[in-house]
């Protein structure tokens, strides 16, 4: 009979239902007793087909078990919800005494960076400034104002990158026909005259006149820098950095230079370090040096212990480390508005390479792999 048939799945339905383990058992529950398929569900759905008399009884019956069931399967729903919820958080403590995860280990800086601060420690020590400028630069404080005449090697298209202007041709520079012939500016054929003005700089010399501008004298600065060339091998990269000083005041000499130079040198490579200087040429330095520091494998010897030649100096006993000299008065004239009357102050200015120090204190064969990224490379000058 239909009305036992709905009593006995009361009874099976609330003790399944008041025992049910976990809300995902309570579902099946659900679904078992009170789902579409399920045979209060068919019950339901066939009274109107029973006869007559046992339509209400029925009807009623199963809509009070119906509605029973609903209510039980929340109750219980509720109970495992607590339930589980309150097991999970008993289980998922944190303990904030314990210590944090082991720290992860930071980057460093890079070689160049670090070679450039010690540098700049040392310089800063003696009083000078750090100052910078840009790499993007005029022709003008690249070369005019550093007393380059205009067909100066160094202002041609093969050792310098231009930088063109939008809406301007450039003449497109082909290296070996150049290298004699070309100077700037150029007219192209069929084109505008291409007056050469912007330039990533060559040298951080520029940032002397930009200082100068700046400030009266006296000055002392260092400026840290990247500069730019059209040259690629194991000692050039396109891009490199360099470190200038500047230092313009009454009474300032060619001795001053060499006693800063040693200061710096020392600091960097040793205290038994001895410097010299060599007569060079700088357009923009008179008289021009270029200084060397006594080799610190072989201390000056060229030799090793063993008898053989130093392979650091090349068994020279001096290391070449950059260019100096005085500051040409020609430069002062381009500044003399600012305060720099050359027949009043005079100075010197240095120039060095930053990749060539740390290749030598390194040991670095190649310059290139200070740009590759390769962090097992990097990651040894921590
Ligand atoms: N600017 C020069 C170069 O890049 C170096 C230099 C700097 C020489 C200052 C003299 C004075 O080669």
């Amino acid at each position: 009979m239909t009305l036992e048939r709905i009593e006995k799945i009361e009874v099976d339905a609330t003790a399944a239902i008041e025992t049910a383990p976990g809300t995902a058992e309570l579902e099946e529950l659900r679904v078992r007793f009170l789902g579409r398929k399920a045979e209060l569900t068919t019950i339901l759905r066939g009274i109107a087909e029973l006869p007559e008399a046992e339509r209400a009884e029925v009807g009623a019956g199963a809509n009070r078990v119906r509605k029973e069931l609903e209510s039980l399967l929340a109750r219980r729903a509720a109970e495992l919800d607590a339930a589980e919820l309150e097991s999970q958080l008993s289980s998922d403590t944190i303990d904030v005494t314990l210590p944090g995860a082991p720290a992860r280990p930071a980057g460093h800086l890079h070689l160049i960076t670090r070679t450039t601060r010690q540098i700049e420690d040392v310089m800063a020590g003696l009083g000078y400034r750090v100052i910078e400028g840009p790499e993007i630069e005029h022709d003008y404080y690249n070369f005019t104002a550093l007393n380059h005449p205009p067909g100066h090697p160094a202002r041609m298209l093969q050792d310098t990158f231009y930088v063109v202007p939008p809406g301007s041709s450039a003449p497109a520079p082909s290296r070996k026909s150049d290298r004699d012939a070309q100077s700037l500016p150029r007219s192209e054929p069929g084109g505008s005259v291409w007056v050469p003005d912007l330039l990533l700089r060559t040298h951080t010399s520029p940032v002397q006149v930009r200082a100068m501008e700046a400030q009266p004298p006296p000055i002392f600065v260092i400026v840290p820098g990247k500069v730019y060339r059209r040259d690629s091998d194991a000692t050039h990269s396109p891009m490199f950095h360099q470190v200038e000083g500047l230092a313009i005041a009454e009474g300032i000499t060619l001795a001053d230079l060499q006693g800063t130079l040693e200061q710096m040198l020392r600091a960097l490579f040793g205290a038994e370090r001895q410097i010299r200087m060599r007569p060079h040429f700088f357009p923009f330095t008179e008289p021009s040096v270029e200084f060397d520091v006594s080799c610190f494998q072989c201390h000056g010897t060229g030799e090793l212990s063993g008898g053989e030649r130093c392979n650091l100096c090349k068994g020279q006993g001096w290391i070449e480390v950059g260019g100096a000299g005085m500051v040409d008065p020609n430069v002062l004239g381009f500044v003399e508005a600012s305060g720099y009357d050359p027949e009043r102050v005079q100075g010197f200015a240095f120039g060095m390479g930053v990749e060539r120090m740390a290749m030598l204190r390194h040991g670095v064969p190649d310059l290139r792999r200070f740009f590759d990224n390769d962090v097992r490379m990097l990651e040894q000058f921590s």
